[in-house]
């Protein structure tokens, strides 16, 4: 029996890339059943989240989607969010009417338990985009659906990398360490998406053109985004474009070839001030730590690209 399509929730904080990471799981129904987005506060508050996520599936002519707002913070810090980065809307790039469609009166978290008690055990993959706040709520509030998770598939962390946000951490983690902590010793089947590897999938000038040549207003939009998205880390890295993080995780979902990495023990800093939110990768296996995460170092960066532009184009 085939493992497509794959039932999934999208938990996410757009952002840019999470869009992105968006639009791939909409064109991709053969692989993808998307059962519902969760918006939580990170890149921008939640309210702008919120918004963002009903304005990426307008853009890909999916009122349909049933969008939900959940937590507006973190479980023990104050919310840092990232608009050096994305702008003030958290979409900057092109001007994007505010939505129609409506979003859900229930709350995220209560629907991500309410999904995972209804759905057969085993059956439906979390795919957390931003800060961990939504997903260790879940958690915390109804034990019980740890056990029915099939997989969860994150974008978060470093080790090679190392921060982008902190000298130590990535963003998702570092805003909020306590709930990564949370997931990461759930013991729910466990694949990260890394800087490790997102940094090896950049947005150059020709993947960049891809989207123009769409020759619509999806690939305006797009260009917009990716355009002004990528404009930070090529002035901090001198990159050749910016690394298109959120999805990754969604390609993982489609063509898990494109990645590989290593079975790991990968642990949360949530002690110190200076190493917060730092993803304690045991890359060369030097502890006898319990191995809990697929930690993902490499990237077909082609490969990628090429599924991602030509699953959006499919929704122009
Ligand atoms: O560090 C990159 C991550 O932080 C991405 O998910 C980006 O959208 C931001 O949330
Ligand atoms: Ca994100």
């Amino acid at each position: 029996m085939s493992d497509f399509p794959r039932k999934i929730i999208i938990d996410t904080d757009p952002g840019q890339d999470d869009a992105m990471a968006i639009l791939l799981a909409l064109g991709s129904p053969e692989e993808i059943d998307l059962l519902g987005i969760v918006a939580v506060a990170g890149n921008v508050p939640i309210a702008r989240t919120a918004e963002n996520a009903r304005k990426v599936c307008e853009v890909a002519k999916r009122p349909d989607v049933k969008v939900y707002a959940g937590c507006d913070r973190p479980l023990a810090h104050t919310l840092v969010t990232a608009e050096h980065v994305h702008g003030k809307t958290g979409l900057d790039g092109i001007e994007l009417p505010a939505p129609e469609m409506p979003i859900q009166d229930q709350h995220g978290v209560d629907f991500i338990i309410e999904t995972l008690r209804a759905e057969p055990a085993g059956t439906v993959t979390l795919c957390p985009l931003g800060p961990l706040t939504n997903i260790a709520t879940a958690f915390q509030k109804a034990p019980d659906i740890i056990a029915r998770v099939q997989e969860i598939v994150l974008m978060g962390g470093a080790y090679f990398e190392v921060g982008n946000v902190t000298p130590a951490a990535e963003f998702n983690i570092y805003v909020d360490p306590e709930a990564a902590e949370i997931v990461f010793k759930s013991g729910v089947k466990l694949t990260v998406m890394p800087l490790d590897c997102t940094h090896k999938v950049l947005v150059t000038a020709p993947r960049l053109q891809a989207f123009k040549d769409f020759g619509n207003h999806l690939g305006d939009v797009v260009a917009g985004w990716l355009d002004f998205f990528e404009r930070f880390d090529v002035e901090k890295y001198g990159s050749l474009g910016g690394p298109l993080h959120d999805p990754t995780v969604i390609a993982y979902l489609i063509k898990p070839e494109l990645f590989s990495g290593r079975f790991i023990n990968v642990e949360i800093e949530t002690g110190s001030e200076l190493t917060r939110g730092m993803t304690v990768a045991d890359w060369w296996g030097v502890t006898d730590r319990e191995q809990n995460a697929m930690f993902m170092g490499d990237a077909d960066a082609e490969g990628f690209f090429t599924l991602l532009t030509e699953r959006v184009r499919r929704l122009a």
